[in-house]
């Protein structure tokens, strides 16, 4: 899928390949300080990213690319079902989580691509695919902090709903989208 971006850069979106990993690795290196604290799911390395694919098949990557010039400028992960540590919480805000219809998503955006409509358009990309696999709910990847008011809004103008609070490393809330 091809998009033009709000500063008319023309990003296309695909599934990422074991093909990626080094130019993976680089757009993760290259993230501000902020945003790195704010992506967690698996350390920036080459040896930890391919570790998290090889090891884990319910885990899928997916990259928007600048057309111009090939460089990964979005990257999202999907896992599909809940993640067992965040089980019990969730749970305790009266939602119940199904390692069949569930997804959890986590999403970055480089730095000088923030706010330009990228994140919207991956989601839609992924979303697509999930409803192909017969996937209804999209949850996030250990919740969003309250501080990260972009990611906040970015997720409530997506369709997301906040399920409850919690405490780690400050405030935070769990999220989830229904999708279908
Ligand atoms: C959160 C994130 C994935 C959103 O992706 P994005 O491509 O910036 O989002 P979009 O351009 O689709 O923006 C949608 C809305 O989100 C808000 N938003 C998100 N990031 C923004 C930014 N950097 N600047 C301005 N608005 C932003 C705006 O409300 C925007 O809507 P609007 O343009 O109609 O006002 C991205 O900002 C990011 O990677 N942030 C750092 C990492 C992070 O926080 N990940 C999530 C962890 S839970």
């Amino acid at each position: 899928m091809i998009i033009t971006t709000k500063n008319k850069n023309a990003v296309s979106f695909r599934r990422l390949t074991g093909a990626d990993y080094d130019k993976l690795t680089h757009y993760l290196l290259q993230l501000s300080p902020e945003t790195k604290n704010r992506f967690g799911p698996h350390p920036f390395d080459k040896t930890a990213v391919s570790h998290f694919y090889q090891t884990n098949p319910y885990n899928t990557g997916y990259i928007a690319e600048d057309d111009s010039g090939g460089s990964i400028v979005a990257y999202a992960i999907i896992r599909l079902g809940y993640l067992e540590h965040d089980g019990d919480r969730l749970r305790s805000s009266g939602f119940v989580p199904d390692h069949f219809t569930d997804v959890t998503y986590a999403p970055s955006v480089a730095d000088h691509w923030q706010g330009l409509g990228i994140g919207y358009h991956l989601l839609q990309f992924i979303e697509e695919e999930l409803k192909t696999m017969g996937r209804q709910r999209i949850i996030l990847w250990g919740g969003v902090q309250q501080e990260n008011e972009n990611a906040v809004r970015y997720y409530l103008k997506n369709g997301f709903i906040i399920l409850g609070a919690f405490e780690y490393n400050g405030p935070n809330y769990d999220m989830v989208k229904t999708i279908g």
